[in-house]
């Protein structure tokens, strides 16, 4: 038995489903439901005995002491955060609630539990710690890719509640002896990611006809990789990840936000031929820059490949043509998620954004 935290959004969702299919354990599902949690993303674990979900805040103390008293899990994967920049922009108290005082939360349960194990089972537990390559701040074109070893200078509201958790894991396994593992990826993409997030938000606008926002003038560099990536380098830092180490994943695959848009209007023009606005790029739009744009995230992912010998299998190519195929077929899914809440945060982050 293992317990998920935010195992109703994108990452831990697909982490969620892919850890069932892919080995005999359990796992309890803690997670609020906040606007990016989603039941409908688990509709296939329904009536799955191995899959306990349980709605709640990791900083509800008491429910998580209950949670690790009663199922005694082997392991916490905490996944749940606050996770848009541009929503820490428009309103940082719920990062800093949760993100910080949520995993402190987290981490002064898990201590209470782990302290309280015997020997053998304190020898075999983890807490393992799903952080960004965010905390590291902004690189120049021509700076080395963040290692393990760069200094964080984290820049956005979120970033810096990021670093902040990551700090205080880090910190209980120096002070406690708490068998911690932290990593930290670069931008994920794939099926179950809500639109507010680049990728989906212009397959959903490309869709309906509607603009492609590009914030300034498009330069801005991501690693972007694949979300079944990233799932199964946690499963293998899990698994044989050095206790009090963290590990940088990353897709090795650093394109502008002008590529990666272009890429999805060019498949979509492929896959989806009969649409009026075809050729889909005539709908990107310039508009005003995200504050304190990050301009590069580059990642070195050689120290996960080199000790744990894992390395992503999708391509930038093979993972995005895989992605747009999942939301043409599920349009369902993409109009119950954008319903209701995620209207106004459009009108909201998008009504001033013109160049
Ligand atoms: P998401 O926003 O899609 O999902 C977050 C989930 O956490 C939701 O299900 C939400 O309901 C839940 N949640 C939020 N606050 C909670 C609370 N107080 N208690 C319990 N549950 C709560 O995020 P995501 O993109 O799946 O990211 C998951 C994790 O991975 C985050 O920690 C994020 O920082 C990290 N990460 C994300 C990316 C990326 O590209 N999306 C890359 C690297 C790291
Ligand atoms: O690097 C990992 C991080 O990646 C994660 O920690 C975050 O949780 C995740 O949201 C993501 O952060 P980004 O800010 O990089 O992702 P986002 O999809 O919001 O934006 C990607 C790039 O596209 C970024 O340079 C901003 C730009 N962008 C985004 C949106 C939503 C646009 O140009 N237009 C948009 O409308």
């Amino acid at each position: 038995m293992i317990l998920v935290t935010g195992g109703a959004g994108f990452i831990g969702a697909n982490f969620v489903l892919d850890w069932l299919a892919a080995c005999n354990e359990s796992i309890v599902n803690l997670d609020k439901l906040t606007y990016a949690g989603n039941l409908e993303n688990l509709t296939s674990l329904r009536d799955n005995a191995r899959h306990v979900f349980v709605q709640g805040d990791i900083g509800d103390r008491a429910l998580v002491d209950d949670l690790l008293a009663r199922h005694r899990p082997c392991a916490v994967i905490n996944f749940a955060a606050e996770s848009h920049v541009d929503r820490s922009i428009h309103g940082p108290a719920e990062f800093i609630e949760t993100n910080v005082v949520g995993t402190f939360n987290l981490l002064e349960a898990v201590r209470a539990h782990w302290s309280a194990l015997p020997a053998d089972e304190q020898e075999t537990f983890r807490f393992l710690h799903v952080s960004t390559d965010e905390v590291y701040g902004s690189l120049g074109p021509t700076d080395p890719a963040f290692s393990e070893t760069t200094a964080y200078a984290p820049n956005s509201p979120y970033s810096a509640s990021k670093a902040a958790s990551d700090h205080l894991v880090r910190a209980y396994h120096h002070t406690y002896g708490l068998p911690v593992l932290t990593t930290n990826c670069s931008n994920n993409y794939g099926p179950l990611q809500f639109p507010e997030k680049l990728i989906p938000l212009v397959i959903h606008n490309a869709l309906a006809g509607k603009s492609l926002p590009i914030y300034g003038d498009g330069s801005n560099v991501r690693d972007w990789l694949y979300v079944g990536d990233h799932c199964s380098a946690i499963r293998r830092v899990l698994e044989a990840g050095r206790v009090g180490e963290t590990y940088n994943i990353g897709g090795c695959n650093e394109k502008t936000n002008l590529d990666v848009v272009n890429t999805l209007c060019a498949i979509l023009d492929e896959l989806h031929s009969g649409s009026p606005v075809t050729p889909h790029a005539r709908l990107i739009t310039f508009v005003k820059d995200r504050p304190g744009h990050d301009q590069r995230y580059a990642i070195d992912a050689s120290k996960i490949e080199r000790e744990l010998g894992w390395t992503p299998s999708e391509t930038f190519e093979t993972g995005i043509r895989k992605t747009v195929a999942w939301y043409l077929a599920h349009q369902d899914w993409v109009n119950h998620v954008t319903s209701g809440e995620y209207r106004s945060w459009v009108s909201r982050n998008y009504a001033d954004t013109h160049a």
